[in-house]
């Protein structure tokens, strides 16, 4: 088996009762001193958890705490009050058990403090959320509230619970809280009008006067002192350790976390501040005429001031404290109270009002905290009674008490005793009783309906005739004489008779716990609980509906004559039901030890705790637990839990369960002392077989949670697997569809591009064909159409030729026989006459056309353009031609009178036109002038003979020219001579030779547009000519002169052309110089003569007449 810790670990003394060696009382309690001196408070007996109080904080409950606990198994770590509450816990989410937790012990011992760490514990591991918070908030902070209403300082305890507490949390089925009820028993209400000495009121009496602001205060007018107030003790008002201060803040804030609205907290304080005021009130006798006295309130200051707070009319309270009405059937009687009674009215109001607002304030709690839900619950019950209590004087509260408690150990016997070695006889287990002490008979003493204590006292206050707690003790000590738990001075037993620890008003009984000693007084009336109607009729008219709801019988509407039940019956009323509710649960108890009575840490009294350990049957527990089994369940149940532990139990067991139970246990080879069989349960001797089987179930469901997990996700990835292939194979069916589908389009499409190009080819095949067969066709139409129109033709022409020929027959044959028949017949006939006339007639006209013409036709010169209009029209192209051919002729004739020199003249004035006509002003007055050549007879003039002789060729021109002075532009006359080969210069006067230039040295002449005579000669670079430079000249007959020379070159093969430039500006070279010849149009100072002038070295300007 595998513990990870264990309540074995670090164990100072023995964490488990159980395993204490040897078993004595001595060794007990020295057991419980080892560990409280440890500050180890926590001790089990098997699952019974003793707490001892520490009487001090220690650092055992913080959140790390919690945790270290939550979902432990109960012996893992060391001994807890959490181990309870986990364990309480888990077995109610886990195995749905309802719970409940059962704390008992002495007033002091710690019993409220443990139901509240059990509170807080469970709190804190059970479920989370916003919702679940809230509810474990307002569970939490109702302790707060009830606790300032309900707890006061005791001689035992600075916070004695006055009341008893059982409280249902309720779960639901994953184990959050969803709300829960709470049952409070019997607030010990005589507290608030009279307290025992070093003990206090109810503390919110105190809280309220501490804590709440003057405004509050004032309003509730109220005093902050306490000492004003009859009701609150003085002696012990402070305790040492309780700030009243802050804990009424606390309240405060709890009350409106649980849900209070703000009215009713105010009516809650405002009824306090009433129970306060009411016990002001004082009396005083009055006497009446009656002899009587009748009670009348002193000062009527408070009773004004809390019938303001209570809305209540002041007379109408006034005459309840003096008067008392006593209805008896259909009468009304009004009897007045004396003072004594008026003070009973008044602290039997002050009293009833207090615990009725108790009352009240549990219910608006658990209105605030019940479930909303109405599905089925779970619950846990935590039951936090008063504890048993001894004081010096004790009364009907403490018998009370006493009696719960002792109910309670009846409980924890009946279910850990008497209940468990029943059992074991019951099963059949092999068993030694063991002896312990069972307080059923104290508990039949008080609540037998016959003759218990309970049962007397009611007796007596029902009883008519004057009853009091005399009579009521007188009855007992007959009744209960014999009883041996009973005592008594007046009782049978002689024994007592001499007893003076026991006084004559006071009977004793031997409580499980001990003895106690109850004084008689004010029992009757304390279970009488009497409130005089004329009191709740009175609170009834209160405007403050808080107090309306508190005294309902009050309400005149709703008169009840029947007495109310008595306080003893209701409260065993209701501690029987506690008691059969918390044995429908499953208890754990939490037993509660007092280490001393001086509220001290660190002080161990043995003889206390030894007390405690005897009364609470401890020592009979651990002989129980010890030779007993710790744990028995029924065996389907054990086998239902266990049975995956075994293969062969493992899913399901077919035979009975025990004998399932059996292969099991024998399977796990658990060895046969730790275990017996009953007849329908199995007992488990030690708890660490328990957990041996519960850790191996653990471990086995990790397995099966793992298996199923396994399982489950194989099967979740099977179905997905399953899933995606089937999507696969769709989506595969569908992509192939599309695949193939465009496949099959393509080739479809080729097939039909194939197709096509085929059916085309064969198409152009066929039409090719058919074309050719066409042709053929045609070709054979078009031959034998040709054939047949060659034929026809060849017919025709035949036909025609034949025609033509037996036409010509006919007409030849027609023409012979005319001729012949005009021959004969000719004579007879002026058949030819007209044609005959018209020939004439046209020859007659040609003729005077002729004649006519002959007589005007104009003169022989060819320039001569007249001719002839014509005479008749159709004769026009005739008319223009005989114009041609006359002209024409005309010119043969004019030609053909030219000499050869003649002709030579006219070709020379030919090129003259060719070379000037529009490019020189000068050339139209050429036209005219004959080009004669020889102009100075040279020849003939003997002054030029010794010229003419020096030139060999014939001269073809001879004239006086001027050369012009390049120095001043003035002109000398010179005798130009011009032959086939050269020119010459020459003196006119003595006809020396000046100059002789062959013609081939000449490469151009320059002219000027101008209608003046001069020109330039320019001679080719380099030749011998050259060296005297270029000539200027002038001549009226220039156009002559360049024309000659001109066509020397044209006519002559060994020369060139000499070039001839026509231009205003050109260039001479003078030796030197080249200069400029420039020519303007202007008028020139000597009449109308051309005017040369040399402007500079290069400027020579030659002024011509304007035309
Ligand atoms: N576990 C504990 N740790 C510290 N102090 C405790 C513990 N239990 C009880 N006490 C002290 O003892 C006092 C009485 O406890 P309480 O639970 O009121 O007693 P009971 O309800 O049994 O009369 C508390 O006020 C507290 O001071
Ligand atoms: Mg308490």
């Amino acid at each position: 088996m595998e513990v990870k810790t264990s309540l074995l670990d670090n164990m100072i003394g023995v964490g488990d009762m159980v395993l204490i060696e040897p078993l004595s009382e001595d060794t007990f309690i020295e057991n419980l001193r080892k560990r409280f001196d440890h500050n180890e408070i926590y001790t089990y007996i098997g699952s019974v958890v003793i707490s001892m109080n520490p009487y001090k904080s220690l650092p055992i409950y913080t959140a790390e705490k919690v945790e270290e606990y939550r979902n432990r198994n109960f012996y893992e770590l060391s001994p807890h009050i959490y181990a309870l509450a986990d364990e309480a816990y888990r077995s109610l989410r886990d195995q749905d058990k309802d719970q409940c937790i059962l704390i008992t012990g002495e007033s002091g011992a710690g019993k409220t403090e443990a139901s509240k760490f059990v509170m807080s514990y469970v709190a804190a591991v059970c479920g989370k959320g916003q919702e679940v918070n809230k509810v474990k908030e307002q569970l939490l902070q109702s302790n707060p509230v009830l606790e300032a209403f309900g707890n006061a300082k005791t001689v035992r305890n600075d916070n004695s619970s006055r009341f008893g507490k059982y409280m249902d949390i309720e779960f639901d089925f994953k184990g959050d809280p969803l709300g829960g009820v709470i049952s409070n028993y019997l607030l010990e209400k005589s507290r608030v009008v009279k307290q025992p000495r070093g003990e206090r009121n109810f503390h919110i009496f105190y809280q309220l006067l501490s804590g709440a602001s003057d405004d509050t205060l004032q309003k509730l007018k109220l005093d902050r002192d306490f000492s004003k107030y009859n009701y609150l003790s003085l002696d012990s008002a402070t305790v040492n350790g309780l700030d009243d201060a802050a804990s009424f803040r606390t309240v405060r804030n709890a009350m409106q976390i649980v849900g209070f609205m703000e009215d009713e907290v105010q009516s809650v304080l405002e009824l306090v501040a009433a129970v306060l005021k009411l016990g002001n009130l004082e009396f005083k006798p009055e006497s009446r005429c009656n002899g009587f006295d009748e009670s009348r309130i002193k000062d009527k200051n408070d009773l004004k001031e809390m019938c303001e707070l209570l809305g209540i009319e002041q007379s109408v309270l006034e005459r309840a404290f003096s008067y008392r009405t006593v209805e008896a059937k259909m009468e009304k009687v009004s009897t007045t109270l004396n003072v004594a009674q008026a003070y009973y009215a008044r602290d039997a109001l002050a009293k009833n009002l207090y615990s009725r607002l108790f009352s009240w304030l549990v219910n608006r709690i658990n209105e605030s905290i019940k479930a909303q839900t109405k599905s089925r619950k779970k619950v846990m019950g935590v039951l936090d009674i008063y504890g048993f209590e001894i004081f010096e004087d004790n009364s009907f509260e403490q018998f009370i008490i006493n009696y719960c408690n002792e109910k309670l150990q009846q409980i924890f016997i009946e279910l850990t005793l008497h209940e468990e070695q029943e059992e074991y006889i019951r099963e059949g287990i092999e068993w030694t009783n063991i002896e312990y002490f069972n307080n059923a008979i104290i508990c039949d003493l008080i609540e037998n309906n016959k003759n218990g204590i309970l049962a007397m006292l009611d007796e007596e206050c029902l009883r008519p005739g004057t009853v009091t707690d005399e009579t009521f003790l007188d009855k007992l000590n007959t009744v209960c004489a014999e009883h041996q738990h009973f005592e008594s001075r007046q009782s049978k037993n002689s024994k007592f008779l001499t007893d003076h620890s026991l006084p004559h008003n006071c009977f004793r009984i031997q409580h499980y716990a001990g003895k106690v000693l109850y004084r008689v007084e004010g029992f009757v009336d304390k279970n009488n609980d009497l409130l005089y109607r004329d009191l709740s009729q009175a609170m009834y008219k209160a405007n403050q509906s808080l107090i309306k709801i508190l005294f309902p019988e009050g309400n005149p509407a709703k008169v009840n004559l029947k007495r109310p039940p008595t306080a003893g019956f209701q409260f065993r009323a209701s501690v029987g039901t506690l008691m059969k509710n918390l044995l429908t649960k499953n208890p754990n108890y939490i037993r509660c030890i007092k280490p001393n009575d001086k509220k001290a840490a660190h002080i161990f009294t043995d003889s206390l705790v030894c007390h405690q350990v005897r009364y609470l049957g401890l020592m009979e527990n651990v002989r129980v637990r010890r030779a007993g089994y710790a744990f028995r369940q029924a065996y389907e149940p054990c086998l239902e839990r266990y049975k995956m532990l075994c293969k062969q139990t493992w899913p399901h067991w077919k035979g009975p369960a025990r004998e399932g139970v059996e292969v099991l246990l024998k399977n796990l080879q658990v060895p046969a002392e730790e275990f017996a069989y009953g007849r329908s349960k199995i007992f488990i001797r030690n708890p660490r077989t328990l957990f041996f089987l519960e850790e191996k179930r653990r471990q086995c469901l990790e397995d099966l949670a793992t298996l199923i997990q396994k399982i489950y996700r194989g099967w979740k990835s099977r179905t997905h697997f399953l899933l995606l292939k089937k999507s696969q194979v769709v989506v595969a069916a569908w992509y192939r569809r599309f695949a193939q589908q465009k496949k099959y389009q393509n080739i479809r499409s080729s097939a039909l591009v194939v197709q096509s190009f085929i059916r085309g080819w064969k198409a152009r095949k066929l039409l090719r064909e058919l074309k050719h067969k066409k042709r053929c066709e045609e070709a054979v139409t078009t031959i034998s159409a040709y054939w047949h129109g060659t034929q026809a033709r060849r017919e025709l022409k035949r036909l025609k030729e034949e025609a033509r020929r037996k036409h010509a027959v006919a007409v030849i044959w027609a023409y012979w026989l005319g001729l012949k028949v005009r021959r004969d017949y000719r004579k007879f006939f002026r058949a030819n006459a007209g044609k005959k006339i018209y020939d004439f007639t046209i020859q007659r006209i040609m003729q005077k056309y002729f004649m006519g013409l002959k007589k005007t036709m104009p003169s022989m010169s060819p320039v001569d353009k007249s001719w002839p209009a014509r005479p008749y029209g159709f004769l026009d192209g005739t008319h223009q031609e005989l114009r041609r051919v006359f002209h024409l002729w005309r010119c043969k004739k004019y030609r053909s009178q030219f000499t050869e020199e003649k002709k030579a003249t006219y070709e020379e004035k030919l090129a003259a036109s060719e070379l000037f006509k529009d490019k020189k002003a000068l050339y139209p007055s050429s036209v005219g002038q004959p080009f004669k050549g020889d102009y100075v007879e040279i020849t003939k003039n003997p002054k030029y003979q010794k010229l003419n002789s020096l030139v060999e060729d014939k001269v073809l021109l001879a004239d006086v020219v001027s050369k012009i002075n390049r120095a001043n532009g003035k002109g000398a006359p010179r005798i130009f001579l011009l032959t086939k080969k050269s020119l010459v210069l020459a003196d006119q006067k003595t006809g020396q030779v000046k100059a002789s230039v062959p013609l081939l040295d000449l490469s151009s002449v320059s002219v000027s547009t101008q209608s003046d005579g001069f020109f330039a000669l320019k001679l080719k670079e380099g030749s011998t000519s050259a060296a005297k430079g270029d000539f200027l000249l002038s001549s009226d007959r220039l156009i002559e002169i360049i024309t000659k020379l001109h066509r020397i070159g044209a006519t002559s093969a060994d020369r060139n052309q000499i070039n001839i430039d026509i231009s205003d500006e050109f260039l001479v070279q003078f030796k030197q110089d080249k200069v400029c010849v420039k020519f303007i149009q202007g008028t020139p100072k000597n009449g109308n003569g051309v005017a040369c002038k040399r402007k500079n070295n290069r400027l020579l300007e030659v002024s011509v007449p304007s035309p």
